[in-house]
């Protein structure tokens, strides 16, 4: 039974590893496929737009927001006739049916975040979210989780107690 121990090892760390991949996917690093392949990039740096142009309720309420196939075809409409990924979000214009968005942050529903006492309070978009306007594909670059938002918020002065983040 000498091969017992070392095969179990194997099955071991396979079981240890499989953990830690699922663990990871939808959460730090992981940028999920979208239906369209909508680059940041493109947009910010290359037409300027500012991300409050698209993510509008980010000063305002819980959610930032993602913009509507309404607000992409004021210049889509136009702009980038016959190339492929742009095709696709016309047509959902066309149709007036939503673009199924992957969402890469994802909160258990037990967490209340909101994103406006953050913004209020000067908290800049990267220094949650990283360098969003150099990136092709978004992605999730900060753990976010709780040891890491109670960090902040001691040293911000900022609350600890628990029902601020939990219901
Ligand atoms: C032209 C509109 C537009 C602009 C400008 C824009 N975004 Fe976005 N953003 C989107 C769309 C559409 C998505 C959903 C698709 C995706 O995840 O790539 C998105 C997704 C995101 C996500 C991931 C959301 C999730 O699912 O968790 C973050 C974070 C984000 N944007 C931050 C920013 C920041 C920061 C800026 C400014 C530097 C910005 N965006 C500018 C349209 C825009
Ligand atoms: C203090 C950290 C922090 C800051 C600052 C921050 N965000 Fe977020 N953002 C998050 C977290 C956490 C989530 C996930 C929320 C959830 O799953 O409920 C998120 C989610 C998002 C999403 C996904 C859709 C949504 O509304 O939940 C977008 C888009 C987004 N943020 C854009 C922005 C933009 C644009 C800014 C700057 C104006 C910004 N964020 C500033 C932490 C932050
Ligand atoms: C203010 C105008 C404006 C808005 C709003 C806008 N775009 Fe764009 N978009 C552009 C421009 C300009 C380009 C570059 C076109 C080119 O290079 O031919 C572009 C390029 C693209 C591309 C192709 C990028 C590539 O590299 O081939 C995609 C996909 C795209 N946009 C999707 C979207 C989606 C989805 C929305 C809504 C969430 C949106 N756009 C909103 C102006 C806009
Ligand atoms: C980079 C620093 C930073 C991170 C990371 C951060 N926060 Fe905050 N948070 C702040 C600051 C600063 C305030 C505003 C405090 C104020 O207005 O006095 C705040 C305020 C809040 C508030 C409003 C509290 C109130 O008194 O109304 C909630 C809720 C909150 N954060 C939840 C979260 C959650 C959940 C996370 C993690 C997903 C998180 N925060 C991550 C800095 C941060
Ligand atoms: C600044 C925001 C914040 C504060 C304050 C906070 N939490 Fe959390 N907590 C989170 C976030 C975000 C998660 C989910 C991510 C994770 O698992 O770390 C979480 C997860 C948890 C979980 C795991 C179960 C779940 O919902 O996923 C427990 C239990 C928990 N918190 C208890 C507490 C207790 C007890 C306190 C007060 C001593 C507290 N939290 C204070 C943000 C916070």
């Amino acid at each position: 039974m000498r091969w017992l121990l070392p095969a179990l090892g194997v099955v071991i760390v396979f079981v240890l590893l499989g953990g830690a991949i699922f663990g990871l996917s939808g959460r730090l690093g992981a940028a999920p496929e979208q239906p369209v392949a909508f680059p940041h990039d493109v947009h910010v740096k290359g037409v300027g737009l500012d991300c409050t142009f698209c993510h509008r309720t980010a000063t305002t309420g819980d959610a930032a927001g993602i913009p509507s196939v309404e607000q992409c075809m004021f210049c889509h409409r136009v702009v980038g006739q016959g190339n492929p990924e742009i095709e696709k979000v016309r047509q959902a214009g066309q149709n007036q049916s939503p673009i199924d968005w992957i969402k890469v942050h994802r909160l258990p529903d037990s967490v209340h975040f909101t994103h406006a006492p953050h913004i209020r309070a000067g908290v800049a978009c990267a220094t949650c979210h990283g360098q969003v306007e150099g990136m092709k594909q978004a992605r999730q670059v900060r753990d976010l989780r709780m040891g890491d938002c109670v960090s902040c918020h001691r040293q911000n002065n900022a609350t600890t107690d628990c029902a601020a983040c939990h219901y």
